[in-house]
This record gives C-alpha cells, sequence and structure tokens, in this order.
C-alpha cells in the first residue's frame, strides 16, 4: 500500500502566512502539521508516499527531505496549479500503479492516526473507503448522506442545503478503480475535478464505497482559530520538560516545555507551553495555549493562546492573545503620541485592536 499527502493548494484562507509559506508547515506545538500526518502514515505501517506539491515545493522539499526522518520513502509530484484533489490522483497515476493507496490532505489533523482505517481496508479491500467526522458547518465541507444502515447513498461537494453533518475527513482509501473514476469526470463549477464527483461516480456505478466515522479529535486546519484550537489540544498532552536555561526569577507553572538553547529570565510561564531553541523570554508573562517557536525575542511582553513562528521578536507589548504571527515579525510600541497607529501588514492582514 502506498500514500499520496496533498501539500499543493493555494491556502487562501490562511493569508498572509501563506503569502510566503506552504500551511501544512504552519507549527503546531512547534511541529509542522504535515509532520503529524507522515507520522500517522508511518505509524500505519506504510513507507511509499508521494507528496503532491505546488508553488512552495521548495519549502516543503526542505522540511521533510527524502523521508528517513520519519522512516518513509518519499517521492515529490509536482501539480502545476491547484486543479483540485481528483487532479492530483490523476497526475500521481504513474507513481500509484495499481497499488491501493491511502490519500491524505496535508492540512488536517487527526487524533489517534488513521492506523485502525487502513487494517480495516487492508482486510476488506473495498474500492473505495472514506473518513467521515460530525461538522459544525456542514455547508463549508465535502458532505455525505448514509442511509439508517449506515451505507453511503450520496455525496456532495459544500452544498447550500446539507442533508447531513457528516463531512469527509481528508483521509481516503483507494484501490486502482479511482484512476477509472478521476479520468471520467469534468471538472466542477469552481473550475477543479473534485474527488467527491469521482467518489459519485463510483457510487453511481454500484462500486463498493464504504465509510468510516471517526470519533476522535479531528480539524481542517484552514483558518487562524483552526490552527489555534489544534495548537492547543496538542499542548493539553505535551510533558513537563525543561532542557532550557531558566533563572531564579522566573516561575514555570504546570506542563512547559522549554527546548536545551532557549533562555528564560525574569519571566512567568504558564503551561501547557512550549518554546523552541534559541529563543529569549525576558520579564515577560507566556500563558496557557501558547506555542513560541526557535530564535525568538519576547521582552516585557504578554502572551497567552497564540503560536509565534521562529526569529519573531515583541518588546513591551501587553496583552496578545488567540493570535497567529508569522516568521520574522517585529511587534513593539510606538510612541505616545500622537494618537495613531502605525501598521506594516501584508495583503490580507487581519487586524483587530481593542476600541
Ligand atoms: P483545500 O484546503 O481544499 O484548498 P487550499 O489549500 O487551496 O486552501 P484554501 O481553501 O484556503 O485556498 O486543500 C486541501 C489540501 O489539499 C491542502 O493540503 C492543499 C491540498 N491541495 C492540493 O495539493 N492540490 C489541489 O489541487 C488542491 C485543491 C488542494
Amino acid at each position: 500500500m502506498k500514500a499520496l499527502v496533498l501539500s499543493g493548494g493555494a491556502g487562501t484562507r490562511l493569508r498572509p502566512i501563506t503569502h510566503t509559506s506552504a500551511k501544512q508547515l504552519v507549527p503546531v506545538a512547534n511541529k509542522p502539521i504535515l509532520f503529524y500526518g507522515l507520522e500517522a502514515i508511518a505509524d500505519a505501517g506504510i513507507t511509499d508516499v508521494a507528496i503532491v506539491v505546488g508553488d512552495t515545493e521548495n519549502e516543503i522539499r526542505q522540511a521533510v527531505g527524502d523521508g528517513s526522518g520519519f522512516g518513509l520513502d518519499v517521492t515529490y509530484l509536482r501539480q502545476e496549479a491547484p486543479l483540485g484533489l481528483a487532479h492530483a490522483v490523476l497526475i500521481a497515476r504513474d507513481f500509484l500503479g495499481d497499488d491501493d493507496f491511502v490519500m491524505f490532505l496535508g492540512d488536517i489533523f487527526v487524533f489517534g492516526g488513521i492506523s485502525d482505517s487502513v487494517d480495516e481496508f487492508r482486510k476488506e479491500r473495498p474500492d473505495a473507503q472514506l473518513l467521515l467526522t460530525r461538522v459544525a458547518n456542514p455547508s463549508v465541507f465535502g458532505i455525505a448522506e448514509l442511509d439508517d444502515m449506515g451505507r453511503l447513498l450520496r455525496l456532495e461537494e459544500k452544498p447550500e442545503q446539507p442533508r447531513s453533518d457528516l463531512a469527509m475527513a481528508g483521509v481516503y482509501l483507494f484501490s486502482p478503480a479511482i484512476h477509472e473514476a478521476v479520468r471520467a469526470i469534468g471538472p466542477s463549477p469552481r473550475g477543479e475535478l473534485e474527488i467527491t464527483d469521482a467518489l459519485q461516480w463510483l457510487l453511481e456505478r454500484d462500486r463498493d464505497v464504504r465509510t468510516t466515522v471517526i470519533t476522535g479529535y479531528w480539524k481542517d486546519t484552514g483558518n487562524a482559530a483552526d490552527i489555534l484550537d489544534v495548537n492547543r489540544r496538542v499542548l493539553d498532552l505535551i510533558e513537563y520538560r525543561v532542557d532550557g536555561d531558566v533563572d531564579e526569577n522566573s516561575e514555570i507553572v504546570g506542563r512547559v516545555h522549554i527546548d536545551a538553547g532557549a533562555v528564560i529570565r525574569g519571566s512567568r510561564i504558564v503551561g501547557p507551553a512550549i518554546i523552541g531553541p534559541g529563543t529569549l523570554v525576558e520579564d515577560s508573562y507566556i500563558g496557557p495555549s501558547t506555542s513560541i517557536a526557535q530564535d525568538c525575542v519576547i521582552r516585557n511582553s504578554e502572551i497567552e493562546f497564540s503560536i509565534i513562528l521562529r526569529e519573531s521578536a515583541f518588546h513591551g507589548v501587553r496583552r496578545v492573545e488567540r493570535s497567529l504571527v508569522g516568521r520574522n515579525v517585529r511587534v513593539s510600541v510606538g510612541p505616545r503620541v500622537p494618537v495613531a497607529h502605525r501598521l506594516v501588514i501584508g495583503d490580507h492582514g487581519r487586524v483587530e485592536f481593542s476600541s
């Protein structure tokens, strides 16, 4: 069995972070979201993996390399534009051959991995098997309608009037039957080859398409609020470990992970939180559900329930909450008078001031 991991796409919902970097590499507890997926694939006993990449190919190649760090053998497939999930299957035909495979979206997070579903698929060998999850806002997902016996009746992409709250979770198990389906369908109104349409094509030809409803925590990390939520959940499970240099004027409370090479001076850190190597936290407060990546400087500031990417600096800022801050960002306090805000923000940025 092989794996096809989708890490192309545009990432419009995560702008401006995705103007300069891949959304699949946004870190959760200081580890790129994509790595959790690759680990789940390795745990399921799969080693042969192709990663579909787009404009952010170089960055993804640099982060994942040949996959040996995960126990995987990784090949890269360039998709010239984000033409849809079924298009990704189409361009992977040579890599996939006639093997069964798991298709995994590089920006989703599934607690508990995929091993059970992969084992079930290997045993039963239906034409396709989809992981489903219950969602509160079904009209923005691909939605499955099941009958009373749990059999799949119909699939619909982003329906205006959803017939259920069961969304496709971004993990699909396929036999080679999917190749005929992705060749048979045409582009959707939004111009993409939809995997939903390919699956519906199989269903209409009475092929064996099954579903598994996952009950554990799942998230599509499409926007900043979702990423902060996944970060909070992952940090809830971290262990207390202080390898960095913490002076006696600092206080560490609860489950806090401070990497070797981090320096904490005169600060209070309340977990769950993680501080990356090479980061300096001085005269500051870091609150729960916060990940601060490597080589940051936090001085005279208060940060809580946030993700700060590497090489960013905060000086004299109180108080930052529910924020996702990119790489190499500078946040500081301007002069008191005149009363005005000075901003240098990328396209599509979002800023909220307290009124
Ligand atoms: P989406 O979240 O559906 O699309 P997107 O990445 O373009 O994001 P946005 O809606 O914010 O613009 O994509 C799901 C995953 O699949 C994500 O990891 C990107 C990847 N993908 C591809 O690799 N190729 C594609 O053609 C598409 C549509 C997505």
